[in-house]
């Protein structure tokens, strides 16, 4: 088990660049009202097929080659042990959408944690990639968008600049 959801973010976002994305939406929603914790990765990349997303919940099953296939059945197995699901919905040619739904209470679910960490990592690692991120927090709403750009290359400026604003967005609904 993975020790923080932003972990199981960073892989799942990974699948859909590996799956040729260019555009990436990343959707966080707390709810303590509802009691849940919602998260979701919608991708343009290549999809899959019905076949292809059984397939894909099998641990080891990849078609990547330095891959372990361990991506999509962690994220299912940290649900499921708290009582939540994963759920795929997909097509060739139509992209993937990735959600995972947990009871937020669960003594056994995974904190978030390093959440602008995380973004980082995926905004720099992939600078030629349009990303959304929206975070929900018991109604408060922190959106944070980064458009894509040929040749990637990032002045340390907007490195700092975005790092705070990520930092300062989460802090203020309460999610950092
Ligand atoms: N967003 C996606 N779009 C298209 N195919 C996907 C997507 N996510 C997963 N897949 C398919 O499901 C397979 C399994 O994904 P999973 O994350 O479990 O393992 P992996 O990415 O291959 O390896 P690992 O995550 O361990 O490095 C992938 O190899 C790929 O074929
Ligand atoms: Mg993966």
């Amino acid at each position: 088990m993975m020790e923080d959801l932003s972990l199981h973010v960073l892989d799942i976002v990974e699948n859909a660049v590996a799956a040729g994305a260019t555009r990436v939406r990343i959707s966080v929603n707390e709810n303590a009202a509802r009691d849940v914790l919602v998260l979701r990765v919608t991708d343009n990349g290549r999809g899959m097929s019905a076949r292809e997303q059984a397939r894909a919940l099998d641990p080891f099953f990849t078609t990547g080659r330095k891959r372990t296939g361990l991506g999509l059945p962690l994220l299912a197995h940290t649900a499921e042990i708290c009582g939540g699901r994963l759920t795929i919905a997909s097509g060739p040619g139509r992209g993937t959408s990735v959600a995972a739904r947990l009871p937020l209470s669960h003594v056994d679910r995974p904190p978030l944690t390093k959440m602008a960490e995380t973004l980082m990592t995926l905004f720099f690692g992939h600078p030629e990639t349009d990303f959304l991120y929206r975070h929900t927090r018991n109604g408060s709403l922190f959106i944070c968008l980064r458009s894509g750009r040929k040749g990637g290359g990032t002045a340390p400026r907007e490195i700092i600049a975005l790092r705070k604003r990520l930092r300062r967005g989460l802090d203020r609904i309460g999610a950092s």
